[in-house]
C-alpha cells in the first residue's frame, strides 16, 4: 500500500539550506531562505526574546494543555499592533487564535475559507511558493493575476481585471506588506483603491501579514490590512511572528477572523478550533508565551521595537548600496532600493542562477529571489560582481 507513495522533490527553498551548509567555500553567500542576518551574517535570538524566555523559565509553573486556541494572551496582545490601538477588535468583530507559525496561519485561513464554501482563491504571481501548495493541498482552485511588472511596479491593471472576474464563493490572497518574493508592495494610494474594490467585488480577503515591521515600521506596514478591514464585511488575517520576533523555528503565528457582526465571531472561529484540533491539536507554546511576555512589558516592548528598527535600517542600507551599484552586468539593481522587506527578485535565468551557485557560491532561490539580509557590507561587492559575471556574454 505505502509503496503507492511516490518520491516527491524536496522543497526547493528548504533544500538550499542543506546545499549551502554542505558547501566548503568560506566566501559562500546564502541569499536563500528568509531569515534576517546581521551585518556579521548571524541570526541571533532577539535580546527581548532572551529576556522574556528568562522570565518564562522563572515564572511558568505548568505545561498543562491550553487548548486549540493556544495562548490567548499572546493572540490579544498582538491585536493593537495589527488592527490599531484605538479599537483592536473593531467593536468586537475580530477574534483570533494561535497557530504553528505563519504557515499554520495561512493553512488555517484557507481551510476556514473552504469550510465556509470558498471554491477558488485569486492570488498575484509570483507569490510565496507555499501559498499555491497549501491551496492545492486543500483542493481549492487557484486563479492568478500578475502581481508585478518586469519594470518592478505593481501591476494594478491585472488586479483590477481580476476583480471584474471574481464570482460568488471566491477569495483573494494578498500580502499585507514586504511582498514575498518581489519586495514590491502596494502603495498607500493603491491600498486606498484596492480596499473598496474588494468590497465592491464581494470577494473574501485573506491577508497574509508575515513581515510586519520589516518594511517601514509596525504602524506603517499595517496600513493596507487596516484599510481593507475598514472596507469589507468579512476577512481572514494570517499573521506570523517568525520574522519580526526572530522566532523562526519556534513557529509562532496567529489567524484572525473578522465578521460583519460581533455575534457571528464565536461560531465562525469555533471552526478554526475544530480544524486545529484535527490537524495539530494545539500550537507550540514557548515562542508565543515569550512574545506575550514582551508585549505585556513596556520596557521589553521598547527593546523589541528598537531591535526591529535596527533590522529594518540594515536592510535599507543594503538596498541603498545595491541601488547605488546601478547596473551589474545586464541587471539593473536600481529598483531594489525602493523595495521592501527581506526579498527582491534579481532577474536571472535558471542557468545564471546555477552559475551563481556553482561558480560563485551564491545561493538564491530558483525564482531569482534574494534575501537581501544575506548581504553585508563585506560581501555585497562580491555578489554584484557575480551577477555581472554570470550575465556577461
Ligand atoms: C521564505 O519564504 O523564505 C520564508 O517564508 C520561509 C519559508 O517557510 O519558506
Amino acid at each position: 500500500m505505502l509503496t503507492n507513495l511516490q518520491q516527491q522533490p524536496a522543497d526547493a527553498l528548504l533544500a538550499l539550506i542543506k546545499l549551502h551548509n554542505q558547501d566548503p567555500r568560506v566566501d559562500k553567500i546564502d541569499l536563500g531562505v528568509g531569515v534576517y542576518r546581521t551585518g556579521q551574517g548571524d541570526t541571533p535570538v532577539f535580546g527581548a526574546i532572551k529576556a522574556a524566555e528568562r522570565k518564562l523559565l522563572e515564572t511558568q509553573d505548568s505545561k498543562a494543555y491550553l487548548g486549540p486556541e493556544g495562548d490567548m494572551g499572546f493572540v490579544h496582545a498582538l491585536m493593537p499592533y495589527v488592527f490599531g490601538k484605538a479599537d483592536p477588535t473593531m467593536g468586537g468583530r475580530i477574534e483570533g487564535m494561535q497557530t504553528p507559525g505563519g504557515t499554520g496561519a495561512v493553512r488555517l485561513a484557507v481551510a476556514l475559507a473552504k469550510r465556509a464554501g470558498v471554491k477558488r482563491i485569486w492570488m498575484g504571481t509570483p507569490s510565496w511558493p507555499n501559498h499555491a501548495q497549501i491551496i492545492a493541498d486543500l483542493g481549492l482552485e487557484l486563479k492568478t493575476f500578475v502581481h508585478s511588472t518586469k519594470a518592478g511596479l505593481v501591476d494594478m491593471d491585472s488586479l483590477r481585471f481580476a476583480l471584474t472576474q471574481v464570482e460568488a464563493g471566491d477569495a483573494i490572497l494578498l500580502h499585507g506588506c514586504c511582498h514575498n518574493p518581489t519586495g514590491i508592495d502596494y502603495s498607500n494610494d493603491q491600498w486606498d483603491e484596492i480596499a473598496p474594490a474588494l468590497a465592491k467585488a464581494g470577494v473574501l480577503p485573506i491577508l497574509d501579514l508575515a513581515y510586519q515591521g520589516l518594511g517601514f515600521g509596525m504602524e506603517e506596514d499595517a496600513y493596507g490590512t487596516r484599510k481593507v478591514l475598514a472596507a469589507v464585511p468579512e476577512a481572514l488575517i494570517a499573521y506570523s511572528c517568525d520574522k519580526n520576533f526572530g522566532l523562526y523555528r519556534d513557529r509562532v503565528g496567529a489567524v484572525y477572523i473578522m465578521m460583519e457582526r460581533p455575534e457571528q465571531v464565536a461560531p465562525a472561529l469555533s471552526n478554526g478550533h475544530a480544524l486545529a484540533r484535527a490537524a495539530w491539536s494545539m500550537p507550540p507554546d514557548h515562542g508565543a508565551a515569550a512574545v506575550r511576555i514582551i508585549l505585556e512589558d513596556a520596557g521589553l516592548t521598547q527593546t523589541w521595537l528598537d531591535e526591529l528598527d535596527t533590522m529594518r535600517e540594515r536592510m535599507r542600507q543594503v538596498r541603498a548600496k545595491l541601488a547605488a551599484a546601478g547596473k551589474a552586468g545586464t541587471v539593473d539593481m536600481t529598483a531594489l532600493g525602493g523595495q521592501n522587506g527581506l526579498f527582491s527578485i534579481v532577474p536571472l535565468t535558471p542557468e545564471q542562477i546555477l552559475a551563481m551557485r556553482e561558480k560563485h557560491g551564491v545561493y538564491m532561490a530558483g525564482s531569482g529571489r534574494i534575501n537581501v539580509a544575506g548581504l553585508t557590507m563585506a560581501n555585497i561587492d562580491q555578489f554584484i560582481a557575480a551577477v555581472a559575471d554570470v550575465t556577461a556574454a
